[in-house]
């Protein structure tokens, strides 16, 4: 059987990315003398509209060197929604780096964070027993959810005129582009930094880009020394990348009609989602649906689909037939759910799911 990855970190560089390396710049990145590199930066500031960019070779890393730059002394609070990526899957690096209390918001409407959830979390400056919130770090898409832009624009308003900084985990700002059909610029604007990464429905190896003034983005990189994430020759990375935002940007559309395909499927079997397939996540919900997720893993050997939880991620590398294979899967779940029903609910947040092949 062909396999093929599902899941949008389980992506892989393309023939034209790879046979682009012969024709890198080697320059010492440390130094800003890589062409390849600085071509990049500027590539994706101007797509964002900010001043300069950064290459970083993480999300994680460009998320908090970012957040640690907004920051400038604790005690600070970071708010944001309580499965940002910033706060629950960065390995406590707003503790760590940043010394920073956060601030997790469930948001009323179950999806996205409005302005109305920041300003009831929002922690004024001037009472000593608390951490000040000096940051609202939002995150779009958030498990595939598109953060609407007015509301974004609401949060951004508020947040400049109470000086308080707004960052974006744009990881996924490509799908929300796609999908609504504003531009990366048009999102971008809002916020005072944003971290973009390359290597998730992209397809680049590795890497993600943090934007912002110059004199932030001239701080962060001395965070990003800091912090071990200096590249010397990263000029083939950085081609790699830039042919991926070129060539693979256009192709996200089809991951997001596979999502909706088989998120359609999965409700006519009758199956609760914990949230719309607006882009290409399709999350079953745990507490509405008795399906034990360990099922998932076994059948997915079966199938070959290479599954843990009730969390599905889908790319433009992943074929239609492996899509068939993964609702094979889903009816198989079903009717052995039906013959065990599961125990205790697992949440989504502690058991994840990539799907592979
Ligand atoms: C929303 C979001 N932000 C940031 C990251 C971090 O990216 P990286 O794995 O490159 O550190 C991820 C990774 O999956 C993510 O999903």
């Amino acid at each position: 059987m062909l396999t093929l990855p599902l899941g949008d970190t389980l992506t892989v560089p393309t023939k034209s990315m790879i046979e682009s390396v012969t024709l890198a710049s080697v320059g010492d990145s440390v130094y800003n003398e890589d062409s390849d590199t600085l071509a990049l930066e500027q590539k994706v500031a101007e797509l964002t509209g900010h001043e300069a960019g950064l290459f970083c070779v993480s999300g994680t890393l460009s998320n908090q060197i970012g957040l640690r730059t907004q920051l400038l002394q604790p005690p600070h609070t970071v708010l944001c929604d309580y499965r940002a990526h910033v706060y629950v899957h960065e390995a406590g690096g707003l503790a760590t780096l940043s010394q920073a209390m956060v601030s997790p918001v469930k948001p009323s409407n179950g999806l996205y964070l409005t302005l109305e959830d920041v300003v009831e979390n929002f922690i004024e400056d001037g009472d000593i027993h608390r951490a000040p919130t000096k940051v609202v770090s939002l995150e779009n898409t958030i498990h595939g959810i598109i953060h609407p832009i007015e509301e974004i624009k609401r949060i951004s308003e508020w947040c400049k005129s109470n000086g308080i900084k707004l960052h974006l985990d744009g990881a996924r700002i490509w799908n929300a582009s796609v999908a609504t059909g504003l531009s990366i610029k048009d999102i971008a604007k809002y916020f005072d930094s944003v971290s973009l990464c390359l290597s998730k429905g992209l397809a680049a190896p590795i890497g993600s880009v943090l934007v912002g003034p110059k004199a932030f983005i001239q701080k962060a990189n001395h965070f990003k020394k800091q912090n071990g994430g200096g590249i010397r020759q990263s000029g083939f990375l950085a081609r790699m990348a830039s042919i991926a935002i070129d060539e693979n940007l256009p192709k996200l559309q089809y991951s997001h009609d596979l999502a909706k395909d088989f998120a359609d499927y999965a409700v006519s079997l009758g199956i609760k989602l914990e949230c719309p397939t607006d882009t290409n996540f399709v999350f079953f919900d745990p507490k509405a649906n008795s399906i034990d997720p360990n099922l998932v893993a076994k059948l997915s050997e079966k199938y070959e689909i290479k599954a843990y939880g009730f969390r599905f991620a889908f790319s433009f590398q992943n074929s239609k037939e492996s899509v068939e294979r993964l609702k094979l899967l889903t009816k198989e779940l079903l009717e052995l759910s039906e013959k065990a029903p599961a125990g205790a609910p697992i949440s989504n947040m502690t058991y994840y799911s990539g799907v592979q092949k």
